[in-house]
This record gives structure tokens, C-alpha cells and sequence, in this order.
């Protein structure tokens, strides 16, 4: 698929991970919408969560308790989850983008700095589950992100943007999980 960067914006403000076009970007090219899909999107949202959290432990704290281990939960997605995107956007995708360059030039492949590919890409997948169960406790604990009839409008509006965030937290691993790393697998194998 011959994808300008306009096409990449479209994509982009598509939101549409199930697309049959995201099959068809090249590896480089799937690794750029990551990064300014769903990378993007988190690095965004992450300070109004964090501020709105504070606030609503501290007015509605008393009440509703599990507030704060949601608070905290956040709290380590954040120091955790930053780094993470990190490492791949540092790392990992600039060594999968080179070893797609170098197969289409024929050239050598890229020195690793990984003792294998799939060495960095399974801790990857730990890190994924990690979160995977870190949202699922702090889904569990918000009852599924129910808003109880005492709340006010930052508590509501919080609760309904923690959910649209693990939507997109799931849709984003779930695209690095299922796609981005077994093509990257199975060109190392080629
Ligand atoms: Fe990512
Ligand atoms: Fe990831």
C-alpha cells in the first residue's frame, strides 16, 4: 500500500483500528500511527486525568473510597506506561523500521541492540498485560466507570474519560499485540 502522509493523517483521524488499510501499512508506517494515534492520545490525556483524580479523591473521597485506589492504579499506569512508549518509540520502532528498510533494499540488516527481536517485543507483551490488569481492576472498582448519583459534573466527566482511555489503551495493544509484532517476527525470520 503506497500511503502518503496525507493518507496517514486520514487514518489517523479515522480512528479506525479495525480498518483493513492498518493490515496494509508498512511496518514503518504502522509504527508512525502508534506513535501519533494512540502515543499521542495518552501523553495528551494523562495530566487532566492525573488533576481531575486529585480533586475528586478530595471532595468525593469519604463517600467513595475506592477513588483513591483508583487514584494510585492511574498513578503507576503513568509511571510505568510512559516509559514504555518510551522504550518503543526510542528503541524498538526505530529497529523495526530498519530492519523493513533493510530487507527492501537488500541491504544488511540493522545491528541490534537487542540480543534477539523477540526478546524486547515479549517484554513488551508483559508490560501490555500488565496494564491490561491494571485497568481491569480499576474498571472493577468504578463498577464498570458507573457514576453514582452523588457525583458532580469533574467526576462524571472524569469517569466517562478514564473509560474512553482504556478504549483506547486496548485498541492500541491490541494493534502492537495482533499486527505490529508478529510482522515484525516474521521478518526477522525471512
Ligand atoms: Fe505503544
Ligand atoms: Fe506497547
Amino acid at each position: 500500500m503506497n500511503i502518503t502522509p496525507n493518507s496517514l493523517e486520514t487514518l489517523v483521524a479515522q480512528r479506525d483500528t479495525n480498518s483493513d488499510n492498518l493490515d496494509n501499512l508498512t511496518l514503518g508506517e504502522l509504527c508512525n500511527y502508534i506513535v501519533k494515534r494512540h502515543h499521542v492520545y495518552c501523553r495528551e490525556n494523562i495530566p487532566f486525568l492525573k488533576k481531575n483524580l486529585e480533586e475528586i479523591c478530595q471532595v468525593h473521597g469519604e463517600q467513595h473510597p475506592e477513588l483513591f485506589e483508583i487514584k494510585e492504579l492511574f498513578i503507576g499506569f503513568v509511571r510505568d506506561f510512559t516509559v514504555h512508549i518510551q522504550k518503543e518509540e526510542i528503541m524498538l520502532f526505530p529497529f523495526i523500521q530498519g530492519l523493513e528498510s533493510a530487507k527492501n533494499e537488500n541491504s544488511p540488516l540493522p545491528k541490534s541492540p537487542f540480543r534477539s527481536i523477540s526478546d524486547p517485543i515479549v517484554m513488551m507483551i508483559e508490560e501490555h498485560q500488565n496494564e491490561d490488569q491494571r485497568f481491569n481492576k480499576i474498571s472493577e472498582l468504578s463498577k464498570n466507570y458507573h457514576i453514582p448519583e452523588d457525583a458532580c459534573t469533574t467526576y462524571e466527566v472524569t469517569l466517562n474519560k478514564l473509560k474512553d482511555f482504556e478504549n483506547d489503551l486496548h485498541i492500541h495493544i491490541q494493534l502492537e499485540n495482533n499486527i505490529l509484532f508478529p510482522k515484525a517476527i516474521e521478518l526477522i525470520k525471512e
